[in-house]
């Protein structure tokens, strides 16, 4: 069987383009990262530009294109850290022998080598050039140099090239860097693993018109949903209203309440070897939700009161179970946040809790970033802030060696 890319849902890919022949590919490229669901944007060396144009590669890929360091329109839209930070992963095709020797060599005197020096995330470099140039010693040596600090070279492909000469040079084909690049993703440190994962909000109702209900949009558990299919496990995501796409391969289920959520948890949760609960459930419901609508000033009151009872708490339940699976809570704080995520590692009975800052709106909270800090019984961890998507990967692998530590 054909392998088939993992989904790349949310990831953001930085495809940076220099100067050859092959830059044409780049076009394919893009559309074939985003047909896999990646945000994708462009870093052009100038030399590039004489091959394709800016335009078109901001075309399709919808965003201005980066083309200076320290151009003041652009980098006023995202600085080169910036954009260093923004991306999951950053793919140079074609990569020329210049670039090469260059970024092996350290230099920082254009936009593309200074945003490969500030990355912290994967760097993979496909190289496309004459084949004597490939097969030189200088340029040999520059890919073992990339190779040993930590570079992913894919390629290059044999084969007839631009120039009429035959060997080894040419760019990898583009389906095959899509899969090369999206296999980058996959860790394969949850192989074999169930994991449930609660996610969004709980609408607790008051009658059959109104709700209860929190600020949560579902996107940090779903990340984590994507993060740990991704890294090889079955996923089963519990979920209240939200309006986002299940990741591929997870299974989801639908619920609105509390009590429905605890209900579906407790249907699942023997298969469970890793319980994480990502959702906002509310602590209370409204004793009683009216069969009809509420009608405004009923017997002339100016006032409504409303009665609340406790919803059981679903992850206590979960980690209180004889058998119970690895149990990691999210604790969403305004202050003190490693001191009540402590509180609730305790009192719950958990194995890990993640807090975040939810008092920050450019973390927490229907954001697309996140920080945390996760606290275990023996220490703490800071993840600075990072899309939801690299923090669940990260997440995903602490999970995975608490668990195979235990
Ligand atoms: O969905 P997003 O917009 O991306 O936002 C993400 C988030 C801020 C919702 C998420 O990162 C987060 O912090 N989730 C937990 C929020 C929360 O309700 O925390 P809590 O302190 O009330 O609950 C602590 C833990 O107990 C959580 O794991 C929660 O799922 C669980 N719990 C709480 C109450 C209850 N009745 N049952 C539970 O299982």
């Amino acid at each position: 069987m054909e392998p088939t890319p993992i989904n790349l849902n949310n990831r953001r890919i930085l495809l940076g383009i220099t100067g050859g022949i092959a830059a044409y590919k780049a076009a394919e490229l893009t559309r074939r990262f985003q047909d896999q669901g990646a945000d994708v944007r462009i870093i052009m060396t100038r030399s590039a530009t004489e091959f394709i144009t800016p335009l078109t590669m901001q075309a399709l890929s919808k965003h201005p294109v980066h083309l200076d360091l320290l151009n003041p329109d652009t980098e006023s839209v995202m600085g080169h850290i910036e954009l260093a930070r923004w991306a999951d992963l950053i793919l140079i095709a074609p990569a020329s022998a210049n670039f090469l020797a260059r970024f092996a060599s350290g230099h920082g005197d254009d936009l593309l080598t200074t945003v490969c020096l500030a990355a912290e995330c994967p760097v993979a470099i496909a190289p496309a050039m004459n084949q004597a140039m490939w097969s030189k010693a200088a340029t040999q040596s520059n890919r073992s140099t990339l190779l040993s600090r930590g570079a992913h070279i894919l390629g290059p492909d044999e084969g007839l090239q631009a120039c009429g000469e035959t060997g080894a040079g040419r760019l990898m084909a583009v389906d095959d860097l899509v899969l090369r690049a999206s296999a980058l993703f996959s860790t394969g440190a949850l192989q074999g693993k169930t994991v449930v994962i609660t996610a969004g909000p709980t609408r607790e109702a008051i009658d059959p018109v109104r709700y209860i209900s929190n600020h949560s949009s579902g996107k940090q558990g779903y990340a984590l949903a994507a993060a740990a299919s991704d890294a090889g496990a079955h996923v089963i995501l519990i979920s209240g209203p939200t309006h986002l796409a299940v990741p591929d391969r997870v299974t989801a289920i639908n619920v609105v309440s509390a009590l429905d959520m605890h209900e579906a948890v407790q249907s699942v949760i023997d298969q469970a070897d890793i319980f994480i609960g990502v959702a906002a459930v509310a602590d209370y419901r409204p004793t009683i939700a009216a069969n009809q609508k509420i009608k405004k000033n009923q017997d002339g009151q100016r006032s409504l009161t409303l009665e609340f009872i406790e919803n059981p708490d679903i992850i206590k339940a979960v980690a209180q179970r004889p058998d119970r699976p690895f149990t990691v809570g999210f604790a969403a704080e305004t202050e003190h946040l490693e001191t009540h995520a402590k509180q609730k590692l305790v009192n719950k009975q958990l194995d890990l809790v993640v807090a975040n800052n939810v008092a920050n709106t450019d973390i927490g909270f229907n954001a697309d970033d996140n920080a945390i800090t996760v606290v275990y019984h023996d220490g703490s961890r800071v993840l600075p802030m990072m899309s939801k998507r690299a923090l669940s990967e990260r997440l995903v692998e602490i999970i995975a060696q608490r668990l195979s530590s235990t």
